[in-house]
């Protein structure tokens, strides 16, 4: 009897670590989503689907630089191999290769902190934002794979 409460308590415990490590994965996937929606409405500027907005530009930059600070953490060894329902999952290789991804997100923090200040018009966010999104294809292409 005691022994089978014991069972049940671990098997409780499990899952709650379980859930957690889910979680921390759909955190992850919401902070690239926000990436994704940033830089799409500075990209939409370059395009000139929207006009050129100043504020919009600080406030991507903002969340850009956000999730610099967050990345070097975004990314503990409890969650490697998690894969909960989305379009994507991260590869083995963000803990295999974890200097590869450190320079990454280096490389990344350098980029948009240099951006920021020196976006002031159409010209120099035309100039600046390809910069931008290279670094998000430049992580991706070795440390992200598609769910088929
Ligand atoms: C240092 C590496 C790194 C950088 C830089 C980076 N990403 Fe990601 N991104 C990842 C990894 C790893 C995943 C996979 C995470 C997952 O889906 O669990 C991911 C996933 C994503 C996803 C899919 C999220 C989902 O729902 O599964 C989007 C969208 C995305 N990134 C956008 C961006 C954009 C836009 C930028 C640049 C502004 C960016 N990322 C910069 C590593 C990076």
């Amino acid at each position: 009897m005691r022994r089978s409460v014991l069972v049940i308590g671990m098997l409780v415990l499990g899952a709650a670590a379980a859930m957690a490590q889910e979680d921390l994965v759909k955190q992850d996937q919401a902070v690239m989503k926000a990436n994704a929606k940033n830089l799409g409405a500075m990209v939409a500027m370059v395009k000139g689907e929207k006009p050129y907005d100043q504020a919009t530009v600080d406030a991507s930059l903002a969340v850009l630089q956000n999730t610099a600070k967050k990345l070097p953490t975004m990314f503990p060894d409890s969650i490697k191999g998690q894969n909960p329902d989305g379009d994507y999952h991260s590869s083995p290789k963000v803990w295999e290769d974890k200097a590869g991804f450190a320079a990454h997100i280096a490389s990344f923090t350098k980029v948009v902190s240099d951006a920021k200040g020196k976006i002031r018009d159409l010209e120099t966010l035309k100039a600046i934002t390809p910069g931008i999104g290279k670094e998000c294809g430049g992580c991706h292409e070795t440390y992200r794979l598609k769910n088929s």
